[in-house]
């Protein structure tokens, strides 16, 4: 049977954290209803001890939220999780997000502490957070980094306190796609208690690896991913939503699903682009403007015999408005035909070797030929009379 891989989305945590992101608190409201709308399963909706402002934005998402889990983040220290679970009172679903660097690198220069004494912060923050909700999550921060032994004895002392999602952030975004999934495979095998608390990735994008991580930790046995729309969060951003849920969808053979809505992923991608005014790279995957477009003769020639050439994704799935046959230098004749065909013109196959001449000398003068250079070039074409 399929198992279903819960989507945490952060994009009102860890995205807002990028510069320029900040967003008030109606802001905050208006994306948790959306995310709310497109399935997600868990919304961080943020760091209540952070300002005042988060907060209020936490209750107030708190307060509207009706099915997903609404979770607050906290450090393993006992203000932040009283001020979390404040935050959650109205929530129908509370969960407090807790945890602390397990890293040497973080145990050393961060805490200047020592491995038992993070042990012990780790399992008291547990503690502490489980007399506000039965929901708790708890995060090894730098786990990527985090020695696996260590790691282990870590996740089964916060699990047998009570943790109840065990996150196994590579904050930095260090690992490789093998290193990240055997981590949770080597937990999956080595803490004993394991199958009392859900696995959860939360990957970094430092060397353009999260989503691969991402899935290869459910590969391994994560069960819940933790991800943003469009990628955003700390420097090079988080997993992005829109990509893990639709490479489980096209890979239906790993026998994972979400259950996001795909049909939303386009307009709740401009939404959070243009709330958080970071525009979409034009290449990003599913959400990008070229994601659907095809520029080259050699692919305008495929995609228009079948779409299915060039096209793993129907673009109508993911809520994209279509696919764009652009008009370069770098066109066919096929692609050529195919444009004017669908702006009113239907020229025969001598019309189209004419004409493609004189779009070459436009083509090679602009960047894209318009719509309105197709006009132009339609109106200056005489047809050659015809031979007897
Ligand atoms: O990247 C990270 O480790 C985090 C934790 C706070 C979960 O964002
Ligand atoms: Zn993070």
């Amino acid at each position: 049977m399929d198992q279903q891989v819960y989507i945490f989305d952060t994009t009102l945590r860890d995205g807002e954290q990028v510069p320029g992101c900040k967003l008030n608190t109606k802001e905050k409201l208006d994306l948790a209803l959306k995310l709310e709308a497109l399935g997600v399963d868990i919304i961080e909706a943020g760091f209540p001890i952070s300002s005042p402002g988060d907060f209020e934005s936490v209750s107030q998402i708190a307060k509207h939220i009706k099915h997903a889990t609404v979770c607050g983040l906290s450090r393993a220290v006992q203000k932040d999780i009283e001020v979390a679970a404040e935050a959650l009172r109205f929530a129908k679903r509370p969960r407090i997000h807790t945890g602390i660097g397990t890293s040497d690198f973080h145990i050393k220069a961060k805490f200047n502490t020592s491995r038992e004494e993070i042990l012990k912060r780790a399992v008291q923050s547990v503690t502490w957070a489980r007399n506000f909700t039965d929901d708790v999550e708890f995060y090894a921060e730098d786990a990527g980094r985090t020695d696996n032994e260590y790691l282990a004895q870590v996740i089964e002392a916060v699990i047998k306190a009570g943790a109840t999602v065990v996150n196994i952030p590579d904050t930095t975004g260090y690992c490789l796609p093998s290193q990240y999934g055997d981590k949770i495979a080597f937990l999956k095998n080595h803490v004993p208690n394991i199958d009392k608390a859900v696995i959860s990735c939360h990957c970094h994008n430092d060397l353009g690896l999260a989503t691969a991580n991402s899935i290869a930790g459910a590969i391994a046995g994560a069960r819940q991913i933790e991800c943003t729309i469009n990628g955003l969060g700390e420097r090079a951003g988080n997993t992005s939503l829109e990509e893990v849920v639709m490479v489980m969808r096209q890979h239906k053979h790993l026998g994972l699903y979400t259950n996001i809505n795909t049909k939303m992923l386009n307009p709740m991608s401009r939404e959070v682009a243009e709330t958080m005014r970071v525009p979409v790279q034009v290449n990003k995957a599913i959400v990008g403007a070229n994601a659907f477009s095809h520029s080259s003769g050699i692919h305008q020639d495929g995609f228009l015999k079948d779409a299915t050439t060039y096209e793993i994704i129907n673009p109508e799935d993911v809520g994209a408005e279509g696919s764009r046959i652009v008009l370069t230098a770098r066109s066919g004749r096929s692609a050529l035909a195919h444009r004017f065909q669908k702006i009113g013109y239907s020229f025969n196959r001598n019309d189209i070797d004419v004409l493609y001449e004189k779009f070459l000398q436009v083509a090679d003068k602009k960047k894209e030929v318009e719509e309105e250079d197709l006009h132009q070039l339609a109106k200056g074409y005489v047809p050659e009379p015809a031979t007897v």
